[in-house]
């Protein structure tokens, strides 16, 4: 099927795509050891392999800026064509200050460009994204993109259930009107609220509380909702799909979600596949960066979208469904087609640059690299390290309570610093 044949109404969606994965990763068979637990459990039962630890100059506004220049340059879209940044995080590193805005400054864009940042736990990518398509479908965007941008580090406790499923990374989206990786059905809209207290993270605290087993429930309630009212809409069924992505918090979760799917389409009977093939021919190869990073949250079926396109054999006019799930909770499903320029985006995501690059670390550093991350939140304190090609954007620390962030300038050399007073210019 090619093109747009799925959709016939108006449609937006996504024209380029970009994963940041940071420096270092930590192995889950060296926490099971380290913890006393069986490591099947971690890989098999939970299905991780590795977890993404940030060094402690990162942080999610260095993990976003990267991501975004790598989108600018693979895209080669010129600065003064995006007049809309978007950010998704549960990471947000100020209760007021959007990352969109410091984005805005490092990457050198218009003033003429609106820039927010959406919290809603990890739906807050895709409601970012939803954003970002309606503002490109307006005249007000007259013709410019939009960028959206996901980025989160997934902190629990040391020794909770939740440790083994950590992880950190970003995403970097360009979206407009000629959406050549993904076509987005703007015309349907399945989506589900339901107040729960399944998954939260009070202001006062860097890790997540989460009732866990609760919290499995809640995200299979939100996507049989929601599965079921796009079905009933559109009347696609689970045979339509070339694949299914799932918010994955952890690999085993696609597998219990596809599990409700297959159940609900009516099992081998209907489908004439067995469970196993059908999850390894539709879910399986969207789960690579899942696996090597951890639960990235907002970032998540976004990085399912890039282990497909980085990896895989992805022809136009494939039919992809998409469930994301945040906490607390939101739910929706939606379901694009892939584009023209779907197969040029084949080893240019970044996915495979950065996980060949990155370094694995001992239990003693990731201890220590947490303790950094936990003192980065508070002020007075402070590192020095320079920018590099290898790390352009690089955070200092908090002084005087201004967060500052050292990058090289887009348009010289010269080393910037972000997070000053600065004098305007009248
Ligand atoms: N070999 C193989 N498998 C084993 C095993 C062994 N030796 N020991 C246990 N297992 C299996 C268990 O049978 C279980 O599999 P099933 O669920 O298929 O039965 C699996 O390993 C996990 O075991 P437990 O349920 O006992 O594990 P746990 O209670 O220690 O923690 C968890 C599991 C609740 C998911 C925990 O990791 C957690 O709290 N994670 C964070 C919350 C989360 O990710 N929730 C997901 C939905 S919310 C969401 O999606 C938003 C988000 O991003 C956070």
């Amino acid at each position: 099927m090619s093109g747009n044949t799925y959709f016939n109404h108006a449609y937006a969606g996504i024209e380029a795509i970009s994963i940041f994965v940071p420096n270092h990763y930590f192995p889950i068979e060296d926490l099971a050891r380290v913890r006393g637990v069986d490591e099947e459990k971690f890989t098999i039962g939970l299905g991780c392999k590795k977890m993404s630890v940030l060094s402690p100059f990162e942080d999610p506004v260095t993990m976003a800026a990267t991501a975004m220049k790598d989108l600018i340059r693979k895209s080669g879209i010129s600065k003064d064509q995006i007049g809309c940044l978007v950010v998704g995080s549960e990471s947000g590193v100020d209760e007021s200050k959007p990352i969109a805005v410091y984005l805005h400054e490092m990457l050198g864009l218009e003033d003429n460009c609106r820039c927010f940042d959406i919290k809603n736990a990890c739906y807050a990518g895709t409601a970012a994204l939803r954003s970002a398509m309606s503002w490109a479908m307006t005249p007000a965007s007259k013709g410019r993109k939009a960028v959206v941008i996901t980025t989160d580090v997934a902190y629990y406790d040391l020794g909770s259930p939740g440790e083994p499923t950590q992880g950190a990374g970003a995403c970097a989206m360009l979206i407009g009107t000629d959406p050549g990786v993904l076509s987005l059905d703007t015309a349907n809209e399945a989506v589900h609220t339901n107040e729960v207290m399944d998954f939260w993270r009070p202001a006062y605290r860097n890790s997540a509380i989460v009732n866990g087993h609760y919290s499995l429930e809640c995200y299979l309630e939100g996507l049989r909702k929601t599965w079921s009212l796009y079905r009933d809409m559109t009347s696609y069924r689970m045979k339509d799909y070339d694949y299914l992505l799932f918010h994955t918090p952890f690999p085993k979760m696609a597998w219990k979600a596809h599990n409700l799917i297959y159940k609900l389409e009516g099992g081998f009977k209907a489908l004439g596949m067995t469970e196993e093939e059908s999850f390894n021919t539709k879910v399986l190869p969207t789960l690579k960066a899942a696996q090597e990073m951890g639960n990235i949250y907002t970032s998540s079926i976004f990085a399912a979208i890039t282990s497909l396109v980085e990896f895989h054999d992805m022809k136009p006019g494939m039919l992809l469904g998409v469930f994301s799930y945040g906490s607390g909770s939101s739910s929706e499903f939606i379901s694009g087609t892939t584009g023209k320029a779907v197969k040029s985006w084949a080893n240019r995501t970044g996915l495979s640059h950065y996980l060949s690059r990155r370094r694995k670390i001992s239990y003693d550093d990731y201890v220590l690299y947490r303790a950094a991350y936990e003192q980065r939140m508070k002020d007075g304190y402070f590192v020095n390290h320079e920018p590099s090609d290898e790390n352009p954007f690089v955070y200092l620390g908090i002084k005087n309570h201004k967060r500052l962030y050292s990058y090289t300038a887009q348009d010289s050399e010269d080393v910037k610093t972000i997070g000053l007073t600065k004098p305007l210019q009248g």
